[in-house]
């Protein structure tokens, strides 16, 4: 494993990151609470995680309608292993439409719920799940502040933002000075690059770090799914493939079709490869795997070692153009 540090948190974050969106869910859809992995099987892929040098875990309020949390913090307690604790505010943990937000008044509320369900008192990295249009970014960023003066939160993040709301923040807290988001957690992926556009070359300008989720795509980038076949029963695609439907065509097919192919002339798995071309970005801090098994982690950790050239991530991208 490998560690490097996130922008300018002092944080040293292993170069793999735990997901662990699917432990009692799949996210935050309310309609899968109580899916996903049982706590036995959280347990097991937790334990893997640390023993191959993972240091970080990344969770939700709402994933698993709070069951996410729940296990990391029984783990947590019984394991007794140091590891930087990250989740996210903004959506409700019982699924509760009307709950969200980043207001003032809600922010502790749901940070507090966040520490009791871990069962500490702090959380090293607290982030923005997603971006909150009924609410003023000066009101959301003097709330995490003062959790941070508080002690309660080590760092700030911001999830799900795009260049011009990113740059609004950061300006935000300057003018205020206030605490400044230090990283960015968006989704990217060989088959989700929208972060290269104005996100990463902002990421860089401002030195902060970004730990990207999603790096398979859902699962897409293992191969698992195929033209000429349904969807395996209980993957992604079968339980929450709506993100994904735009990805059902004949153009993606066919660059999985050469990706497949590109894996097996270097010997490697189509799921290493893909991390590798994520990991291989110089602005990726740590990329946030989301293994359903503790054997799934395998490939996330094979894929540290696998480094590949600027031409080399150039040429795997012109495969899905
Ligand atoms: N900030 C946000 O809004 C946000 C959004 C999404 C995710 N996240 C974070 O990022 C984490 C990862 O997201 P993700 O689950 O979408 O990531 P992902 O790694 O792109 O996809 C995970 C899925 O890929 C499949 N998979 C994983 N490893 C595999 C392997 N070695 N071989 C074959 N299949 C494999 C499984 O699919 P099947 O289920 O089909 O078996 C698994 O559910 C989440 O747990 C969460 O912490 C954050």
């Amino acid at each position: 494993m490998e560690y490097r540090r996130l922008g300018g948190t002092g944080l040293e974050l292993s170069s793999v990151g735990l997901g662990c969106g699917n432990f009692g869910g799949i996210g935050s859809a309310p309609e899968l609470f109580g899916r996903g992995e049982d706590e036995a099987e959280a347990f097991a892929i937790m334990d893997r995680a640390v023993a191959a040098g993972v240091n970080f875990f990344d969770t939700a309020a709402s994933y698993g309608g709070g069951r996410s949390e729940t296990w990391i913090g029984n783990w947590g307690s019984e394991r007794g292993e140091p590891t930087l604790l990250s989740t996210k505010v903004f959506w409700s943990v019982t699924g509760d439409p009307a709950d969200r937000g980043l207001s003032r008044d809600r922010i502790p509320r749901e940070l507090d719920g966040s520490l009791a369900r871990l069962r500490t008192e702090r959380v090293d990295m607290y982030l923005t799940h997603e971006q909150d249009p009924e609410t003023p970014i000066e009101e959301t960023l003097q709330a995490l502040d003062e959790l941070v003066r508080a002690g309660k939160v080590g760092a700030i993040g911001v999830s799900n933002v795009n260049g011009e709301q990113l740059e609004e923040a950061l300006a935000t807290s300057e003018r205020q000075g206030v605490a400044s988001f230090g990283w960015v957690q968006n989704e990217y992926s060989l088959l989700r690059r929208e972060a290269e556009r104005d996100v990463l070359p902002l990421c860089a300008r401002e030195g902060l770090g970004f730990t990207p989720f999603s790096p398979l795509c859902g699962g897409w980038l293992t191969g698992k799914y195929d033209r000429a076949r349904p969807f395996p029963e209980g993957s992604r695609m079968t339980l929450r493939g709506e993100p994904y439907s735009d990805l059902v065509n004949e153009r993606t097919f066919r660059g999985l079709d050469r990706f497949r192919a590109a894996a097996a002339e270097r010997g490697v798995e189509p799921a290493e490869l893909a991390i590798a071309w994520v990991l291989s970005h110089p602005q990726v801090t740590s990329v946030i795997v989301g293994p359903r098994r503790p054997e799934q982690l395998d490939a996330a950790v094979r894929a540290v070692d696998l480094r590949l050239s600027e031409r080399e991530r150039d040429e795997l991208a012109e495969l899905f153009a």
